[in-house]
């Protein structure tokens, strides 16, 4: 991910890349794509965001009894994504086209996909995490779509993914807007550095049924 790229690829939409995206999944495990979704969508969901803002609630780490907030490992707010809003149901639908996808190509069983809004005030991290435990029914791939129009990329707010062992640094990835990064939500600890700026994203789990 560094020195300027040669040439910009051709634009692509994301129905275009599902066979990359396959094959990215069975190896390294991740995949980054930009502009996979129509500009109008993008832009959309920028400005949904925005009108959610006041709405986003603390996220907490842990299930049910184990729930808890704690400033120390996260710092964002969050709102689940539900059909109703024009470009919520667009997003939510080409991430089920997409979940389809990956079924048929790499017979996964993708059961269903969840996403919430995600905002990061200033200052706010993630710290190193797993979404999934291995062997444990639930989310086997990540996706996180970033919504921050001309992110300064001296900013901070990177997404790192380590490998398994959590020592070697894989990835690291800036928040700009129609950024969307997949992995296989077992295979890759991963943490959000902290923004001077404010970060907004959209994350989100294809699940399988226990
Ligand atoms: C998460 C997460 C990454 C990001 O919400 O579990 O790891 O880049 N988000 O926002
Ligand atoms: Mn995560």
């Amino acid at each position: 991910m560094s020195g300027t790229k040669p040439f910009s690829p051709t634009p692509r939409f994301l129905p275009e890349c599902y066979d990359e995206i396959a094959d990215a999944l069975v190896g390294p495990g991740f995949i980054i794509l930009d502009n996979v979704f129509p500009e109008s969508l993008t832009q959309g969901l920028v400005a949904l965001i925005g009108q959610r803002e006041s709405q986003l609630k603390r996220a907490g780490i842990g299930r049910e009894g184990n729930y808890q907030l704690n400033d120390l490992v996260r710092g964002d707010a969050i709102q689940w994504l539900e059909a109703g809003d024009a470009a919520a149901t667009e997003f939510l639908s080409a991430m089920d086209k997409l979940r389809q996808a990956l079924n048929e190509r790499l017979y996964l069983g993708l059961a269903d996909y969840e996403a919430h809004f995600a905002s990061y005030a200033p200052g706010a991290f993630y710290k190193k995490h797993r979404d999934a435990f291995r062997g444990k029914p639930g989310r086997k791939v990540s996706s996180v779509f970033y919504l921050n129009p001309d992110w300064d990329l001296t900013a901070g707010g990177e997404l790192v993914l380590y490998d398994e062992a959590e020592e070697q640094e894989l990835v690291r990835v800036a928040p700009e807007c129609g950024r969307l990064i997949l992995f296989l939500s077992e295979d890759f600890p991963h943490e959000v550095l902290p923004a001077r700026h404010s970060r907004q994203s959209i994350a989100g789990w294809f699940r399988i049924n226990a």
